[in-house]
């Protein structure tokens, strides 16, 4: 096995290491570096087109990188599949909430587990009363990880009534539940409102500090989430631009010129 990023039972849990991605003539990514920390909410911003989805999509596996490297806990994972670094604790959440809305809160996280929705046998165990220890302890597990993202009084609601931000927590407890430890959320806050985003992000950084769970989290409206972040890359076509404590790159110059500049 090939280690690196300097990673390996360090400060970096993720590591994209001089990452290049060419879509034909477009340059989308030229020589992206991030060094993710461990137990952080990182925060990933730039103008639209500067290159961060896809930098998302090559440390998540959708994408292969024409050059460079991405590393996990130390271990090059450049060329694995997305699924398989699903499997070693990397959960990416889409613009777009998936959660099962005809089942409940509870029964979401139950069918996480188990990864095959569609033949279940936690549920039907469920509905047959058939309680064994394997579904006691996993429904335990369940009603924790609830009330680390603070939906432990929903878990009998259908997730279809949940609000956008409610959802986005779903989303987080359903890959906790998988055992993810490395969430990448790709505009969580998108399409919600100011005060929701904000009780997101506040979730974010507690997870973060009391489980810690390590968030890399593209957003838009920075002024808005710098507070709870610890970290900021700030890209602009194609390139790190700046990086550093949020109130160090939200005031620097090339920055706020990336952005007027649009
Ligand atoms: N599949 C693709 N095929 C061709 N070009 C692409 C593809 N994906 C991204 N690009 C191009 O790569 C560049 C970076 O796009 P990317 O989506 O990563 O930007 P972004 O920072 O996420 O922007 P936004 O803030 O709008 O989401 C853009 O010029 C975009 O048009
Ligand atoms: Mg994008």
């Amino acid at each position: 096995m090939t280690t690196g990023g300097g990673s390996e039972r360090g400060e970096y849990v993720l590591v994209a290491d001089n990452v290049v991605k060419r879509f034909g003539g477009i340059v989308a990514l030229d020589g992206v570096t991030i060094r993710i920390p461990r137990g952080k909410v990182t925060l990933l911003i730039g103008p639209n087109g500067s290159g961060k989805s896809t930098l998302v999509n090559v440390i998540t596996g959708f994408i292969e990188p024409d050059a460079g490297r991405v590393y996990y806990k130390g271990r090059d994972i450049t060329r694995l599949p997305a699924h398989e670094r699903a499997k070693l604790g990397i959960a990416r959440t889409f613009q777009i909430p998936r959660p099962f809305t005809n089942l409940t809160v509870l029964e979401n996280l139950l069918v996480s587990v188990d990864g095959n929705p569609g033949e279940n046998r936690f549920l039907a165990a469920f509905t047959r009363g058939l309680w064994r220890p394997f579904e006691k302890r996993i429904t335990a597990r369940a009603f924790e990880v609830l009330r680390w993202v603070g939906l432990e009084d929903k878990w009998d609601v259908r997730a279809s009534e949940l609000s956008g931000g409610q959802m986005k927590l779903l989303e987080i407890a359903r890959a906790i539940m998988r055992g993810a430890d490395t969430i990448i959320m790709d505009e969580p806050a998108a399409g919600v409102n100011p005060v929701l985003a904000d009780s997101i992000f506040e979730r974010l950084r507690s997870l973060a500090n009391e489980r810690g769970i390590t968030f890399l989290v593209v957003e838009h409206r920075i002024g808005l989430v710098s507070k709870y972040v610890d970290y900021v890359y700030a890209m602009n076509m194609g390139r790190v631009i700046s990086e550093g404590p949020p109130e160090k790159v939200l005031t620097d110059k090339a920055v706020l010129e990336s952005y007027l500049g649009g």
